[in-house]
């Protein structure tokens, strides 16, 4: 059985999962689509009930050909659903509730036609429509024939699906009912119903709200030209992915970077110091938390030129003023979230990040050593000091992304010592 290690007899978690005497009681909605792999759904259907799961049925008029509704009747101890727009149906648990009613979706198996139609955010059908209509974890299986999932549209559905949160499990590889072989078999049921009832990940920031800046700004000089830095964004971004694994609501102000949205993070793209100031502000007072990982431009042009500057004999003079420090900013609000700052130094770290938590009040600084190779800017590594009012710990250098689920662990320790959820 699944057991959710916090959990007291009866309770109600956040996303509405029931657990009695410590199990988990998930509420599965099993889409079943069209393919020959259907004949292997009945069997997730069994495991997940000894998982202690309540399970409803969905099928496809796909899947109807492959196998009777009455089976998953059988196995799933409930009325299978297969029409949406049938008035005695809707009735007894119309889409909305079922939609509502689940706490994770899982398709299996996911033919190429419905990967697409998710893709496309189509309601076409009763399993189309239950997926648009539920906030639920949702988590897809596919199998169909290898050349059908090698080919360019099922890769950029797959690709759009992934960047909205959907789980992809497997396909795995081997013979396939075609005559074939190669990847496009459904995953065996065991796998699928490990990975949907995985241990729920430690999220301690569940329930927060947090806001990011990332990546650098670029000042204009005029129409064409900008004055921006070397930051790449990867710490900020990688930052933003571990805060919403951690179970918070993100949302990333962006200058300039190469990089892709995070998924699940609401990302509002800038360009300079004053639009990233800007986008902050409007957002600010309604955040828990909020990280400055981007390197703001200290200084901008303070007259930019209307059309681009012609080449002239001799030198040239840019007159440069200075910016609103966004961070400092944040942190003098009147009930400011709990702010932290990044510091980017060439010596002395310790000493100038304590120096700026003061300065600029903040609840803490994550100092990184810069101007030494493979770390720092648009580096994949990175190692810092994080100080506090009441401590410090030293993060030891590792991949950006790793290290970022440690600076947030870190801060969520400190955030709810400050202010418990
Ligand atoms: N920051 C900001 N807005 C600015 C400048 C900086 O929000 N206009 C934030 C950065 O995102 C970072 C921290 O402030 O979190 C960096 O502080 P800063 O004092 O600018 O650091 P350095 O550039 O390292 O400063 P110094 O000149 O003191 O070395």
């Amino acid at each position: 059985m699944h057991r959710l290690e916090s959990a007291h007899d009866g309770q109600i978690s956040q996303d509405g999962v029931v657990s009695v005497n410590g199990f988990i009681h998930e509420r599965v909605c099993l889409i079943v689509t069209g393919g020959i792999a259907a004949y292997k759904a009945p069997a997730v259907v069994r495991l997940l009930r000894e998982a202690g799961a309540e399970v409803r049925v969905v099928m496809t008029r796909g899947a109807q050909a492959f196998i009777q509704p009455l089976t998953f009747q059988a196995v799933s101890g409930q009325p299978v659903h297969t029409d949406l727009l049938d008035p005695a149906a809707e009735a007894a648990m119309g889409h909305i509730e079922l939609a509502r009613w689940a706490t994770r979706i899982l398709v299996a198996p996911a033919s190429a036609d419905f990967l697409a139609r998710l893709a496309a955010g189509m309601a076409d059908d009763l399993a189309a429509t239950v997926c648009l209509a539920s906030d639920a974890p949702l988590f897809v299986a596919p199998a169909m024939n290898r050349l059908m999932w090698a080919h360019a549209a099922t890769r950029h559905n797959v690709s759009v699906l992934e960047s909205r949160g959907v789980t992809m499990l497997g396909p795995a590889e081997g013979a396939q009912a075609c005559g074939e072989t190669g990847p496009g078999r459904m995953q065996e049921p065991e796998e699928i119903v490990q990975a949907l009832l995985g241990k729920a990940p430690d999220q301690p920031l569940a329930g927060r709200r947090v806001l990011l800046t990332a990546g650098p700004t670029q000042e204009s000089i005029d129409p064409v030209r900008v004055i921006t830095n070397r930051s790449s964004g990867k710490m900020g971004y990688a930052v933003a992915k571990a805060a919403r694994a951690a179970g918070a609501e993100v949302v990333l102000v962006s200058g300039p970077t190469a990089l892709a949205p995070p998924a699940g993070v609401e990302t509002v793209a800038v360009q300079s110091a004053a639009d990233m100031h800007a986008a902050v502000m409007a957002r600010a007072g309604a955040c828990d938390l909020f990280i400055a990982t981007a390197a703001v431009a200290d200084y901008t042009i303070a007259d930019p030129a209307a059309h681009k500057v012609k080449k002239q004999d001799g030198e040239l003079t840019l007159v440069l003023k200075p910016t609103t420090d966004i961070l400092a900013a944040v942190a003098a609000l009147p009930a400011p979230p709990f702010t932290v700052g990044f510091a980017a130094e060439t010596r002395d770290l310790l000493t100038y990040a304590r120096a700026k938590l003061t300065r600029k009040k903040l609840d803490m600084v994550a100092a990184n050593l810069v101007g030494v190779p493979g770390s720092g800017f648009d580096a994949d590594e990175n190692a810092l000091h994080v100080v506090w009012a009441g401590g410090d710990q030293v993060l030891e250098r590792a991949d950006k992304e790793l290290l970022a689920r440690r600076l947030v662990a870190l801060i969520a320790e400190r955030l709810r010592a400050k202010t418990p959820a």
